[in-house]
């Protein structure tokens, strides 16, 4: 339990997921109907980009700070929401503000300090509910607030060799769960031996959309060179949605001319 978002916030790699998470949430938010979102790797819910942690890595420089002028059209309602929430939102602020009176927020955390941040920050909030336990933890957490549609979002640090694979059995345990929710897992993408395995992992769950940015060619195992978002149930022409997102953000975070994108949709 080293990892620190507060190091990370904004990079490539938030935008990447936040962006996706953006087109997700909006998705769901066409239909009157209530929905809840689970954000099970939370973090302390939004970041200060003049802090001392991201100051000591500057990562945000090459994300957020490179989509904020003129973004491109796909990214803009991202973008928005960026500004108007302040440097940096984390997935739980992002969540929120796209959250309607009659949906649904459950935050859970494992870090005791994340989560004592996270809890101070949503206090009041009658829409959210918070959980400080390990998001592997499933039972009666999952299907979120008793409702039938919705977002789970997955998003490990991938510090232990075993991430991987536990959290594709976790999606593999939520889709059970919850057969109806759209369920959303972040991965680093280092080299391509684990986003291989990770993605055949998740071979049989329905309507599938992968789609990963690579800044450079992945093949150094030490460095990040790119993420990915893995959908489950994903909503009706997100695929194109994700394309436009992948490419916009291509255009702006590329670091080489082997950068480039991968999409992938697959329904077993
Ligand atoms: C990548 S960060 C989350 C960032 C956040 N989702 C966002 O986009 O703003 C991963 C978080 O997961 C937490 N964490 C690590 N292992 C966990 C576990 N087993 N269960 C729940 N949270 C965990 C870490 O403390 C860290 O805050």
């Amino acid at each position: 339990m080293n990892y620190r978002h507060a190091f990370h916030a904004g990079n490539h790699g938030d935008c990447l997921k936040h962006a996706l998470l953006v087109a997700l949430i909006e998705a769901l938010r066409r239909k009157d109907a209530p929905f809840a979102v689970a954000d099970l790797h939370a973090g302390r819910g939004r970041y200060d980009l003049a802090g001392e942690e991201a100051a000591r890595t500057g990562e945000w420089r090459s994300g957020i700070g490179r989509l904020l002028g003129d973004p491109p059209p796909a990214l803009a309602d991202y973008v928005a929401l960026v500004r108007r929430l302040g440097l940096y939102p984390g997935s739980p602020a992002i969540a929120r503000a796209l959250l309607r009176p009659q949906d649904r927020l459950m935050l859970n955390e494992k870090h005791p300090e994340e989560y004592a941040a996270l809890a101070a920050w949503a206090d009041g909030d009658r829409r959210i509910t918070l959980r400080c336990g390990d998001a592997y933890a499933l039972r009666g957490v999952v299907p979120p607030a008793g409702l039938r549609r919705g977002l789970i979002l997955f998003d490990p640090p991938y510090e232990s060799p075993d991430e991987h694979d536990r959290v594709a059995a976790a999606l593999h345990a939520a889709h059970r769960a919850a057969p109806t929710f759209m369920l959303a897992v972040w991965y680093p993408v280092k080299h391509l031996a684990p986003v291989r395995a990770l993605r055949d992992a998740l071979r049989g769950l329905p309507k599938r959309v992968d789609a990963a940015l690579h800044l450079r060619p992945p093949f150094d195992p030490a460095r990040l060179n790119g993420s990915g978002l893995l959908v489950v149930n994903a909503p009706w022409r997100y695929d194109e949605q994700a394309r436009a997102i992948l490419e916009a953000l291509a255009l702006r975070l590329a670091e080489d001319p082997g950068a480039g994108i991968h999409l992938e949709a697959g329904h077993d």
